[in-house]
């Protein structure tokens, strides 16, 4: 795969409207706890972080992240943002630039699963990890990590029948710049929809490439309470609304879904 050159990675995050740094990196621990420190050294609003490879990926709810050379691992950084931002918004609207990015670069035609893992044929290709930020002096914002099974030609036996790459899809190498370029594009112009209190246009986006809306859920809600439902609504803070025998039932991000296969509603 054509690796992304620092040169490449700035260009490209100019053209898409973000006045910042690009870094790239061979390893790290994890681009998000790079980003951090790029942060609290007073980085700004786009700074975007690259590595071939993590040796500590952090996934949502406390998991790893395989982050073995071959995937696109990026954290960027956004914000800070006034009163009022919806930061629960930035991984919903993470997965719409990453689904649209994916179309524009590949030709695939992804899904989302609340809230925002994208699959590929019902298998993920991507994961989304969203963490706070504090910008010195300046207020809160969020680092923004995305990391996508590009050139994997097979994963650990623990993830083997739920994860997919472009490769597998595709059957062919995946541009990384390319696909690179028209995420950043995506990224850039989905969080100037929040900054500017579009937040209904990304929603709209999100429930017309969701896979779990319409579908039966079973929900491990973080107090350890399980419930089974019909998802019927993401609201305007990103949340799930999940019809359980008529009463809705709010889930949250540290909510554990899983999209039953044996009914819809
Ligand atoms: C998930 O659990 O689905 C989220 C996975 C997020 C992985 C990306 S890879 C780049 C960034 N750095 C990390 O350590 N995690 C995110």
């Amino acid at each position: 795969m054509a690796q992304i050159s620092p040169q490449q990675a700035s260009r490209v995050l100019r053209e898409a409207g973000f006045d910042a740094e690009a870094f790239v990196y061979h390893t790290v621990g994890s681009t998000n706890e790079v980003a951090r420190a790029l942060v609290a050294a007073g980085k700004r609003e786009g700074t975007v972080v690259l590595a071939r490879s993590q040796s500590r990926g952090r996934g949502r709810m406390g998991r790893s992240w395989h982050s073995r050379e071959g995937g696109l691992y990026m954290s960027i950084v956004l914000g800070p943002f006034g009163p009022g931002f919806p930061a629960t918004l930035i991984p919903i609207m993470a997965g719409v630039a990453l689904a649209k990015a994916l179309k524009d670069s590949h030709g695939l035609s992804p899904s989302l699963k609340w809230p925002n893992d994208v699959l590929l044929r019902g298998k993920k290709v991507s994961g989304i990890l969203s963490e706070a930020a504090t910008f010195p002096e300046r207020g809160d914002g969020a680092l923004l990590g995305i990391g996508v099974n590009c050139l994997q030609d097979s994963f650990p036996a623990e993830i083997a029948q739920s994860a997919t790459s472009i490769l597998l899809e595709t059957g062919s190498r995946p541009s990384l710049p390319y696909l690179l370029e028209r995420l950043l594009v995506y990224l850039s112009a989905g969080a100037h929809l929040l900054y500017l209190e579009k937040r209904e246009v990304v929603l709209g986006e999100w429930r017309n490439l969701s896979s779990t809306l319409g579908r039966m859920v079973r929900v491990e809600l973080a107090g350890s309470e399980t419930i089974v439902g019909l998802a019927k609504e993401i609201d305007e803070d990103g949340r799930l609304m999940v019809d359980v025998q008529g009463k809705m039932v709010p889930v949250v991000a540290g909510d554990l879904v899983q999209l039953r296969t044996d009914s819809r509603g």
